[in-house]
């Protein structure tokens, strides 16, 4: 049985600490930290017995193998640290970090204490995703040559949350970011966004924007268009073209029931799915799956540290582009 602490009960974490105490018959959530009342009670009625407001104790305390890691991103380098130190292997929320140099200092200290580090990047283990990778890795459509993903929010978060996630390019592009890199299988060489405030959020005051656009162009010649919109009225918009020189691959929005009624007025159809925690529900599990396969296995997680890298530093190119107004290359960041 593989010894689990989950840190952040907000969210995303309550979601991973269902999947692994409900769905993973081989891995136990035995402690949690969590900055709320709330989310102790989550905790305790889910059967975790140790429950505590300090990463510190749970970890003198309480014997783990591993970790999920669900705080706020403003927290995660001084909770990774401790966690590295300790030794525990880490599932990590995106992003790792807001910044690079801090990322880069991580990545030395897991050089020194290596444990299994995996980025949550769920999307790519949803199975309309999933499906897509398989049917690109067979050449169905040959090299992909141009990548169209739409993202958009059915709403924004809290300003409380955006102010310390770092944002939109940090933190809701930046899973359109790894996605595309990774369907396309070449690295970024340059980075042009675009963006704008639509909505009534006070966003300019914290630097940051609800509305989109950014271009990827990739070493391979291929490049992806990207689409971020924080408000979205018809809901949770995540739409996705592959297309190459033998045809194309693309998946639509998922609805509640595919039953559409028709009138007077026209053709009406459900609104996609609530948001991601419905939209991306089963990719949640499979990742967390994946997560602990690996360390029953003993091998490094097929996500790793090094994705959760490329991908900060996509964030932060598109982020410095749309604030310079010019096309950034990557080595600029990097
Ligand atoms: N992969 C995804 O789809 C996905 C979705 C949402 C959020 N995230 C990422 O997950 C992380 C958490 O986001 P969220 O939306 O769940 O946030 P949230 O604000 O809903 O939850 C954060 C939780 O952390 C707790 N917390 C605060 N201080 C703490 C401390 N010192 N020690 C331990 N716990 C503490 C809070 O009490 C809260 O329970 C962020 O990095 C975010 O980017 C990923």
């Amino acid at each position: 049985m593989i010894k689990i602490g989950v840190i952040g009960l907000g969210r995303i974490g309550k979601v991973h600490l269902e999947n692994i105490q409900y769905h993973i018959p081989t891995a136990k959530v035995v402690a949690a930290c969590s900055g709320s009342e709330k989310g102790f009670a989550f905790a305790k009625e889910r059967g975790v017995q140790k429950c505590y407001t300090s990463v510190q104790q749970m970890l003198a305390e309480v014997e783990l193998d591993a970790v999920v890691l669900a705080s706020p991103t403003a927290l995660h380098f001084e909770h990774l640290k401790l966690l590295i130190a300790a030794r525990k292997h880490i599932f990590c929320e995106k992003p790792i970090d807001l910044s690079l140099e801090n990322v880069q200092f991580l990545k030395k200290e897991l050089d020194q204490n290596p444990v299994n580090f995996m980025v949550g990047f769920n999307r790519r283990y949803d199975p309309t995703i999933l499906s897509i990778k398989k049917q690109l890795d067979q050449q169905k459509l040959g090299q992909p040559q141009s990548i169209r993903l739409t993202s958009r929010d059915p709403g924004p978060p809290p300003m409380e949350f955006i102010k310390t996630s770092g944002g939109l390019f940090l933190d809701m592009a930046i899973h359109d970011f790894d996605l595309a890199s990774y369907l396309m299988g070449s690295e970024v060489t340059e980075v042009y966004a675009t963006a704008s405030v639509f909505g009534e959020l006070p966003l300019e005051s914290v630097g940051d924007v609800d509305t989109a656009v950014t271009v990827l162009k990739f070493k391979n010649k291929g490049f992806a268009t990207i689409e971020n919109s924080r408000n979205s009225v018809y809901g949770y918009d995540q739409r996705l073209e592959v297309f190459g020189a033998q045809g194309m691959l693309s998946s639509t929005n998922q609805a509640d029931t595919m039953v559409s009624i028709s009138d007077q007025e026209g053709v009406h159809h459900p609104k996609p799915v609530g948001f991601f925690i419905e939209r991306y529900q089963a990719s949640y599990l499979n990742i967390m799956k994946a997560f602990i396969k690996a360390l029953e296995q003993n091998e490094t997680p097929e996500l790793s540290f090094q994705d959760g890298l490329h991908s900060l530093t996509l964030s932060l190119a598109a982020k410095k582009s749309s604030e310079e107004n010019r096309l950034v290359l990557l080595s600029e960041i990097s």
